[in-house]
């Protein structure tokens, strides 16, 4: 099949590149480079010995995406580009609704232009808002609260509204919970711009000593240990996913979501100890006060996703963060060279 990747450079985006070149899908990345290294998608070339178009521009300038579209005339678009930090939404909430909103909006119009009629879109957990049951199923109500998260959900009505009104067209909304770790030859990774706002990302940079301790946001939650609670996702794993959500899709039409998790929580004193077993290094921490609008626990019930594509979580905590610290120790400037 024909695949574009809006976003394919990024860090879910280029594990996914990966996965589907491996699986000998034709492949053209879309990108503006905002938030990526085109030095990922060289690595990508050499872990997968294969070629690849790239287009850079941005998706909100509707002449740009509709020439990538027409050009490669793509059977499917994995749509992950966007902004994600949550509290920046809060400060920049415009440019979140710009960019997630406004610019699926222009895919869309391109994909109808091209003929493309199916779509798997990058959604997140936080659309459910804090929980009213655990796990979170896909029926659990939404209640997002941020603007980052009021915008994906208005992107999941959108597409679905667009499948409703294109009946011969397809809709996969993958809700991930949290993405962490890196591919196995940690050639490619997370390597986040600037202050690192989650977990993983900020562990590592404790370990390999570019910051001198870990602060944890509150240890005075409602869970085992007091600590938050999340459902880690290897990004192998969800790579995989979105291989198969591609799959699903070409025989499919209408709207699908799909949880992506574990289904296992773990809290952020157990993902600190698993990740000085792996790493052989010590995270110091100091415990400080709760983050704004942490959520106690989250975890995802990813029964639908393995009934229905087939798929679940094959990886552990262990090797979650075995992978995080091969690609942060291999390279500790991330992809600058
Ligand atoms: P990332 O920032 O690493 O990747 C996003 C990519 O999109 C980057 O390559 C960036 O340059 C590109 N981009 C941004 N705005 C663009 C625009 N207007 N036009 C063209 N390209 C643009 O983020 P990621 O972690 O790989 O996340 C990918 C998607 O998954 C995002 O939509 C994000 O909201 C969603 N998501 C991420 C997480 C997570 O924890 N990483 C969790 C849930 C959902
Ligand atoms: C955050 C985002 C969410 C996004 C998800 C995955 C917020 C409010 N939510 O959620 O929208 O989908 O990342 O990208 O930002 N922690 C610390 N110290 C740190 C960083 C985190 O103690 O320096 C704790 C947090 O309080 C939380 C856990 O670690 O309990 C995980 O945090 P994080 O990685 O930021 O993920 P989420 O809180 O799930």
């Amino acid at each position: 099949m024909k695949i574009l990747l809006t976003g394919g450079a990024g860090y879910i985006g280029s594990h996914s590149l990966l996965k589907v070149l491996q699986s000998d899908h034709e492949v053209m990345v879309f990108d503006n480079f905002s938030k990526a290294s085109p030095e990922a998608l060289e690595r990508v070339k050499r872990l997968s010995n294969k070629n690849f178009e790239v287009h850079e521009g941005d998706i909100r300038d509707r002449a740009s995406i509709t020439d990538a579209c027409m050009a490669f005339r793509p059977d499917i678009v994995i749509h992950f580009a966007g902004l994600k930090a949550v509290g920046e939404s809060v400060e920049q909430p415009l440019s979140y609704y710009e960019h997630n909103v406004f610019g699926t909006t222009q895919l869309l119009r391109a994909m109808e232009k091209s003929g493309c009629k199916n779509i798997v879109f990058s959604s997140t957990a936080t659309v459910y808002g804090s929980p009213q049951y655990l796990p979170y199923d896909e029926k659990h109500p939404l209640a997002p609260e941020s603007p980052y998260a009021k915008s994906k959900m208005m992107v999941e009505h959108i597409i679905s509204d667009w499948n409703i009104a294109n009946p011969d067209t397809t809709g996969v909304i993958l809700r991930y919970f949290n993405p962490v770790g890196a591919h196995e030859s940690h050639e490619i990774g997370e390597d986040p711009q600037g202050y690192p706002n989650n977990l993983m990302p900020f562990v590592q940079q404790v370990a390999i000593g570019k910051r001198p301790f870990l602060h944890i946001h509150g240890n005075d939650y409602d869970t085992g240990d007091g600590t938050g609670v999340r459902d880690y996702i290897h990004i192998d794993d969800l790579a995989q996913a979105h291989l198969d959500a591609v799959n699903f899709a070409s025989k499919s039409t209408g709207t699908h979501h799909f949880n992506i998790g574990t289904g296992r929580g773990y809290s952020v004193l157990e993902v600190v100890t698993a990740f000085e077993a792996a790493s052989g290094k010590s995270i110091p921490n100091k415990i400080g006060p709760r983050r704004a609008g942490n959520i106690a626990e989250m975890a995802a019930d990813p029964q639908k996703a393995k009934t229905i594509l087939g798929w679940s979580a094959r990886y552990d905590m262990d090797a979650m963060c075995k992978s995080a610290w091969g690609f942060q120790s291999q390279n500790p400037n991330g992809y600058e060279k």
